[in-house]
C-alpha cells in the first residue's frame, strides 16, 4: 500500500505540473478533472495504509519534486505529447495495479476494492487523453518510463 501511495502521490505531482504548462483549454480542464480523482486516490491509499499500520514512504518528497519536473517538461512538449505521456503513465499504472491484485490476498477486501476502483479509473484517464489527442511515445521513451517505475516501486517497497 505504500507503493501505491507512493505513486499517487506522483500522479498530483504530475498532473500538477502539466495542467500548469498545458496551453489549451479544454485539456487543462480535462487534466484538472482526473486530477481530483487522483486526490481520492490519494486519500483511500493513505487511509489504507493507517489501517493497516504502514508508514509513508520517505522517498515521497523527492518523488514529488521529481514527478513536478516531469509534468511541467511534458507540458512544454505541447499538449500531443503531454497527453501521450499522460496515457503512458496510466496504461503502466494500470498494469502495476492488476499485478498488485494478483498478489493480494482475496480476504484482503477493502485493499483489493481500492486498488480495483483505482484501477477502473486510470483506464479512465488513459482513455480521456487518448481522445484528446494524445501521441503514441517512442518506445525508447516508454522503456525509460518503466525502468523508472520499477525503480520507484523497488525503493519504496523498503523506504
Ligand atoms: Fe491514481
Ligand atoms: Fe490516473
Amino acid at each position: 500500500m505504500r507503493v501505491n501511495h507512493c505513486g499517487e502521490v506522483c500522479a498530483q505531482a504530475l498532473y500538477q505540473g502539466q495542467s500548469l504548462t498545458s496551453r489549451d483549454p479544454s485539456t487543462r480542464q480535462a487534466l484538472q478533472q482526473a486530477a481530483w480523482e487522483e486526490t481520492e486516490h490519494l486519500n483511500w491509499t493513505e487511509r489504507r495504509m493507517k489501517e493497516l499500520n504502514g508508514r509513508k514512504s520517505l522517498l515521497n518528497p523527492l518523488w514529488y519534486a521529481g514527478s513536478l519536473a516531469m509534468g511541467v517538461l511534458a507540458g512544454k512538449l505541447g499538449d500531443d505529447w503531454n497527453l501521450g505521456f499522460l496515457a503512458e503513465t496510466e496504461r503502466q499504472v494500470e498494469s502495476h495495479l492488476d499485478s498488485h491484485l494478483k498478489r493480494l490476498p482475496m480476504q484482503d477486501r477493502r485493499s483489493r476494492e481500492i486498488l480495483e476502483q483505482m484501477k477502473h479509473d486510470e483506464i479512465g484517464h488513459a482513455a480521456m487523453a487518448d481522445r484528446l489527442g494524445a501521441r503514441k511515445l517512442p518506445l525508447p521513451v516508454r522503456l525509460v518510463m518503466k525502468t523508472s517505475a520499477k525503480l520507484m516501486t523497488t525503493t519504496t517497497y523498503f523506504i
